[in-house]
């Protein structure tokens, strides 16, 4: 009989990873001529964020960086994905380049390099450069034709030596929750007005990945956010809303990159769509990225009133969407949850691969997990150890989730966790801890949690199999 392993087995050749953004850990935000952004002006507005917490330090990044590539050699990552903040390389998102935020991702990438890392950059992940927000935006077209351009500066520059390319991160949650529900930068609550800024989104990634390659860039991917949509019941009304939030949460995002055209479901809710830009849209890729944390659960409005549910519709990161949407959110219960209050649901990430390979067929390109991770808040006790058992058992569920969608024929190459380090976690500002390594906001210093060990044994003994 066969014994369940102690450790995830994943592939031989199996990508292992870990995952920062730019705004969340580089800090040094004026300098270097860095141009400010839309989270720069977001934390700025009083109340927008926790604590009035903002990534004006976050983890020092920027000059802490040796000792961060250090942290992912003695890790033992293939291969880290962070981001290139728009605005060091363009300070106003157009024009002149900025030498010296060249000159950054030099130091990060050769570093990486030397480390033996593989650097695996997102082009944006969600900092705007601040006039082209105050023009409007994703919600303007003209952002995306500037990210174009931008993908081509940083493609020229870096082609030879960064072998896997990320375009944009999760499109759809800068949609829904920072121009539709106001929960995120630039904080709008357009509702569903926020739709033409999913589709300039993924114009600029089109636009991006033909930069990119123009360039002599390679191994081309996108990062998104996705859930399984469960209905709360079998009331004709909650499947109707399910399937209308699936759509919107889902397949807009993924259907015109993988197969150049809109679900047809949404017929009528987006914008007239020039068919030239479906074209740049689905520019064969080389790989689809995807962020996985939990399901989502919907029912039609009103469901919760109706099931005399006290705690009312569910929170997404502790704020309430408005009222009017024709679907509401239901809490998951009877799952373990993290300190953000996610069910833990590593079965939906199965679920979720499978129903990729099941929607587009052989049309599908191999898949990455580009994040995946839990906001696990455990401290270094008085001997400075961080003992996460919980996001041990979080990261080993999932992993083994993979395996089975593996199983089931479902082309996973890598995983990225997400993250190295505690971070600027947006709205709820330092207050929620995704990383491996603890991070001290006040001292700075990073003490690898137990789940960091646990990650580096997993990451070996993989290796030592292949
Ligand atoms: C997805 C986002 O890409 C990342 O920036 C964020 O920190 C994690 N989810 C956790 O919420």
């Amino acid at each position: 009989m066969n014994q369940p392993s102690a450790l995830p087995v994943l592939p031989e050749g199996f990508v292992w990873g870990v995952s920062t953004a730019a705004y969340q850990i580089e800090g040094a935000v004026t300098e270097d001529g860095r141009g400010p952004t839309s989270w720069d002006a977001f934390c700025a507005e009083p109340g927008r964020v926790l604590n009035g917490d903002s990534g004006e330090v976050a983890c020092d990044h920027y000059h802490r960086y040796p000792e961060d590539i250090a942290l992912m050699a003695d890790l033992g990552v293939d291969a880290y994905r962070f981001s290139f903040a728009w605005s060091r390389i363009q300070p106003t998102g157009s024009g002149a380049v900025n030498p010296l935020g060249l000159d950054f991702y030099d130091r990060l990438v050769d570093g990486l390099l030397k480390a033996g890392v593989t650097p695996s950059p997102t082009l944006f992940h969600w900092d705007t450069p601040l006039p082209l927000e105050q023009a409007g935006g994703w919600l303007n077209r003209d952002t995306a034709l500037r990210f174009g351009e931008y993908a081509g500066i940083v493609g020229e520059h870096f082609a030879d030596r960064i072998p896997r390319w990320i375009t944009i991160n999760e499109p759809v949650v800068l949609t829904m929750l920072g121009y539709g529900a106001g929960i995120q930068a630039p904080g709008l609550r357009l509702g569903f007005e926020a739709l033409p800024a999913a589709h300039h989104l993924l114009l600029g990634h089109g636009l991006a990945v033909r930069a990119l390659r123009a360039a002599g860039a390679d191994n081309i991917g996108v990062a998104n956010n996705h859930a399984p949509t469960w209905a709360a019941g079998d009331d004709p009304a909650d499947q109707q809303a399910a399937g209308l939030y699936d759509h919107i949460s889902n397949w807009i995002f993924a259907d015109p990159i993988l197969t150049g055209a809109y679900p047809e479901a949404m017929a009528g809710m987006l914008p007239d769509v020039p068919a030239e830009d479906l074209e740049i849209i689905s520019s064969p890729i080389d790989w689809y990225g995807i962020n996985y944390y939990n399901p989502t659960k919907v029912a039609a409005p009103g469901y919760s009133a109706t099931q005399g549910d006290a705690d009312g519709p569910a929170l997404i990161d502790g704020h309430e969407l408005d009222a009017g949407l024709p679907f509401e959110l239901v809490d998951i219960d009877g799952y373990p949850r993290t300190d953000f209050d996610w069910p833990v649901i590593p079965a939906g990430l199965t679920e979720l691969l499978v129903s990729f390979r099941e929607r587009y067929g052989d049309a599908l390109p191999p898949i990455y997990i580009t994040e995946n991770g839990a906001a696990i808040n455990d401290e270094p006790d008085a001997a400075g150890r961080v003992t996460d058992q919980r996001r041990i058992d979080y990261t080993d569920a999932h992993l083994r989730a993979i395996a089975d969608a593996v199983d089931a024929g479902v082309d996973v190459r890598g995983y990225f966790h997400w993250s190295l380090m505690d971070n600027f976690e947006w709205a709820v500002g330092n207050s929620m801890r995704f990383g491996l390594v603890h991070t001290d906001f006040e001292t700075q210093t990073r003490t690898p949690k137990d789940s960091f060990h646990w990650y580096r044994d997993v990451i070996a003994a993989n290796r030592a199999r292949s």
